[in-house]
């Protein structure tokens, strides 16, 4: 059993409620922060979807400071048991449905998990915590709620106006539209972050970066969707996790913070550079991955391109991403070729299914259908 915390408040010993913990942020967040902070208990409440993997916790799994908790925030009762059982001071919430391809096929997965879920802690924390000091819900949102831009066309601040394109990013609006409503109507202590696209080790391999770097060591397509002209701002995991940390640390209650990683890159650059990448580290010739790239029918209502204006915790909180796109990306393809163990792990049947139905219904489209 974990020694419990003795101290409370900012910047002492706390018990930390982390939603989705075993899914790619999660993970990395845990396996940075629960070493680090040995004073802190961090509880781990994930449903494991196909998206988890508790083998991304093998390093700390043994940590007294770390434990587990199977649960479905979609089950009320569920969360209220995991609150009465921890009292946690503070909630990192990070479980979600997070593929916008996967939303488009099957929504309704995204509402539970997304805004019920949502809306399950939210009440916990309101019932558990009353007005209780030192109480915090820190709520991880995406930059897709938003919308999208032009290609010349600014940046998105914390005052850009909420324009979601997908059944994914309509429900991560609606869920920061019920986090931020429950400070103003009951004075529940949160903050949101506001992040662009992630990328590193152990994100699930129907994303662009593991797609690809897998399909092209295996000599598979390289899918790319539309012209490939599609703009998005990567960050490296490691600088998203920090940035939170810095946020729950520094940041002030209510607030909203964006958080992104000035690398904006079309997706052809991206799977060019990979296709470098993976040249530079296996010895082959580029043209060998290169030769893989297939331009497939586009994603329906694909936002064209996201671009954070990062300069609020900047200026106030003093958090810059520390990885450049270049050195964040060789840092992957190193992971994903020196962890073959893990790549087995996810390749699960509904992994061959997703990606048996994802792309084979996108080559019926072009055929015309
Ligand atoms: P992920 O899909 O890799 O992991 C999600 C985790 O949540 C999984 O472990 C899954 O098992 C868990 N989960 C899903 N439904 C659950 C439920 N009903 N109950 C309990 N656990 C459940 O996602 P990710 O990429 O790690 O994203 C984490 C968070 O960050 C999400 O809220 C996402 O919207 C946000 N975000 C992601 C990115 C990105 O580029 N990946 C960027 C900005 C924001
Ligand atoms: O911006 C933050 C968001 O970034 C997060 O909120 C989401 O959880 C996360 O999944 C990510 O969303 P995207 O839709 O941008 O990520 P994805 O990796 O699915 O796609 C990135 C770009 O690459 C997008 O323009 C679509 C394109 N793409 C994607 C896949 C999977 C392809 O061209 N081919 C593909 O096979």
């Amino acid at each position: 059993m974990c020694s419990e915390p003795t101290r409370r408040g900012r910047g002492l010993a706390m018990k930390i409620l982390v939603t989705g913990g075993a899914g790619f942020i999660g993970s990395n967040f845990l396996n940075l922060m629960a070493p680090r902070h040995p004073d802190h208990l961090f509880i781990n409440v994930d449903k494991l979807t196909y998206a988890a993997n508790l083998f991304s916790l093998k390093d700390i799994e043994h940590l007294p400071n770390y434990v587990f908790e199977k649960i479905d925030i979609a089950d009320p009762e569920a969360v209220m048991a995991v609150f009465r059982r921890y009292e946690p001071d503070r909630v990192i919430h990070f479980a979600a449905e997070s593929h916008v391809d996967r939303s488009i096929m099957e929504p309704a997965r995204f509402i539970w998990t997304n805004v019920v879920g949502t809306f399950n802690l939210l009440e916990a924390c309101r019932m558990t915590w009353g007005r209780k000091e030192g109480r915090l819900f820190h709520h991880v949102s995406t930059d897709e709620v938003y919308g999208f831009l032009g290609e010349t066309g600014g940046y998105f601040t914390e005052e850009t106006k909420y324009d979601p394109s997908s059944p994914y990013s309509a429900s991560k609006a609606a869920s920061d539209h019920l986090v931020r409503s429950y400070y103003k109507t009951f004075g529940l202590p949160i903050e949101i972050t506001n992040c662009s696209n992630n990328y590193g080790p152990r994100q699930f391999p129907e994303k662009l970066i593991p797609l690809m770097i897998l399909n092209a060591l295996e000599e598979r397509p390289l899918p790319i969707y539309g012209k490939g002209q599609n703009v998005r701002d990567w960050l490296y995991v490691e600088d998203h996790c920090e940035a939170i940390w810095t946020v729950i640390e520094k940041g002030r209650v209510s607030e909203t913070y964006n958080i992104g990683g000035n690398s904006e890159k079309t997706n052809l650059e991206v799977v060019q550079a990979i296709c470098r990448i993976l040249a530079e580290e296996t010895g082959r010739p580029a043209e060998d991955f290169e030769k893989l790239i297939t331009f497939v029918p586009d994603r329906p209502g694909h936002d064209f391109r996201y671009a954070i204006d990062a300069s609020k915790i900047k200026r106030e909180l003093g958090w810059a991403p520390k990885e450049s796109f270049e050195s964040g990306l060789r840092k992957t393809v190193r992971w994903y070729l020196q962890n073959r163990d893990w790549v087995e792990k996810v390749r699960t049947d509904e992994y061959r299914r997703w990606l048996a139905v994802n792309y084979s219904e996108r080559t019926r489209l072009d055929a015309g259908d």
